[in-house]
């Protein structure tokens, strides 16, 4: 390239800057995706610029129109950020300078690449935001759609991975949807405090111009504009509080991906696996992996990392701008791109599984899951639990030294290990009847777990309302 490439401070330097600075300095390699949010920032400028008696009529309309032009250009891929393009802004700044000459120079009129980038950035991850909720609620569905499919279904339910009490699959798989809603509610939350607008700030004292910062706030968007100029470039608060939202997400995720892990392996075999979400073996031709849950489960990984990465990026920086802030996207950008990976997959893999009910069923009362309920029927009769316990425990070990399971055992055999084991103590020794019985708020009985699936199905549809909505 002949032409000298397009700086927006060169003014005091005489030389151009080293290829080790440049190489250092670059951003636009990965700020590019900014371009969009950039250009709605410098259409809200160009209007309070106008308004402020800076741009004529004229001059705004072929602003507006060179701004316009621009982001078709990059949308076609036909205009592209250059080797030489320190950053975003540098190439924007460059393309507006091809379009219209020294009229493009009059944009950067009070406003910094300070108080832009901050708002580029919540401009990219308010929109984004948006599309994890709505992928969140994708996963949601899948799993509600299950938990509904499989609805009566008995299961082991457990404790340190050891049968405990039996549960129905419905009330496991919803279990997996609570963290979903609130992960969404997080993010709900976080967008409330996201809605500062930091442009108006300028480098960081304000402008001595007339701009209209409330206006600009309000055309793109936000609830107000930043209350402290010099807060408004510093703060990465919302960088850090998505990634914790994120890196939250990314731990659900390993939760429910080791789970699938478990309920795919020849052990459990809770779960058949479509082919379209399970891969193959270069060597054993037997093989179906799971590889979208250990996926999910191993992503977790970089998203705790860009969590920790920033805030020690963060931690004690002065105010305002630092150049140490440059260092806030990637992270950010990568979390965003990993969460829009994982989600639709694992969504996928969900609603396509298979559930093996027999096998469920079959192994839900296994390893004495049924011990409590007979210890709290003993209780109910006047026992106290202390000797109950004892009671149950006993026979417990009795019948694994006899290898039987409690519902082979003859009266004899029952009241051998303790008088209170008369023989009407077995109407407790079945998995319908103890999972009927745990219906107190929140428990696994059927009833609760239906009110609960109406509860949830009703708080997604208003996920999904949130996601699509026009309040941003
Ligand atoms: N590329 C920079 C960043 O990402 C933009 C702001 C640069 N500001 C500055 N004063 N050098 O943070």
């Amino acid at each position: 390239m002949s032409k000298a490439p397009t700086r927006l401070w060169g003014g005091r330097f005489e030389g151009g800057p080293s290829e080790a600075l440049a190489r250092l300095s670059v951003s636009v390699q990965f700020d590019w995706r900014l371009a969009p949010y950039d250009l709605m920032g410098s259409r809200a400028h160009a209007r309070v610029l106008h308004r402020a008696g800076l741009l004529t009529d004229e001059e705004l309309t072929r602003m507006l129109g060179a701004l316009d032009d621009l982001e078709q250009a990059c949308r076609s891929g036909e205009f592209r950020p250059t080797v030489a393009d320190e950053d975003v802004h540098t190439a924007l700044e460059r393309g507006l300078l091809e379009r219209l000459g020294s009229l493009g120079g009059k944009l950067r009129a009070g406003r910094s690449r300070n108080d832009q980038v901050a708002t580029d950035l919540r401009l990219y991850l308010r929109d984004h935001v948006r599309q994890i909720v709505s992928r969140l609620v994708e996963l949601e569905t899948a799993l509600i759609a299950q938990a509904e499919h499989n609805l009566d279904v008995a299961a082991p339910g457990m404790t340190h991975l050891q049968h405990a009490q039996p549960v129905l699959f419905s009330h496991q798989l919803l279990a997996h949807v609570h963290p979903l809603a609130r992960d969404i509610d997080r993010l709900r939350d976080w967008d409330k405090r996201a809605a500062i607008c930091p442009l108006g700030a300028g480098a960081l004292a304000g402008s001595s111009l007339p701009l209209d910062p409330k206006a600009v706030a309000e055309e793109l968007g936000f609830d107000a504009p930043a209350a402290n100029s010099m807060d408004a470039v510093s703060d990465r608060d919302f960088a850090a509080e998505f990634l914790f939202a994120a890196a939250m997400i990314g731990v659900h995720l390993s939760r429910l991906g080791e789970e699938i892990v478990l309920w795919a392996s020849q052990e459990f075999r809770w779960i058949e696996m479509d082919d379209a979400y399970a891969t193959g073996s270069s060597i054993m031709p037997q093989k179906k992996n799971p590889d979208v849950a250990e996926l999910a489960r191993g992503k977790a990984g970089r998203l705790i990392g860009h969590l920790v990465g920033l805030l020690t990026t963060l931690k004690g920086l002065p105010l305002t701008y630092n150049r140490d802030l440059q260092e806030d996207k990637e992270g950010v950008f990568d979390a965003v791109e990993t969460l829009l990976l994982v989600l639709p997959a694992m969504s996928g893999l969900i609603a396509t599984m298979r559930v093996n009910t027999e096998r469920l069923e079959d192994t839900a009362p296994e390893g004495f899951a049924l011990a409590t309920d007979l210890a709290e029927l003993l209780v109910r009769r006047g026992v106290p639990f202390r000797e109950a316990h004892e009671v149950v425990g006993h026979l417990v070990v009795w019948c694994q030294v006899h290898d039987k399971d409690f519902g082979d055992l003859t009266d004899e055999e029952l009241a051998k290990v303790s008088p209170h084991l008369t023989p009407d103590v077995r109407e407790v020794l079945n998995v319908q009847g103890a999972l009927a019985s745990r219906k107190a708020h929140g428990g696994t009985s059927p009833e609760r777990v239906r009110e609960q699936l109406a509860e949830l199905r009703a708080l997604v549809n208003e996920h999904a309302a949130w996601a699509s909505g026009s309040d941003f």
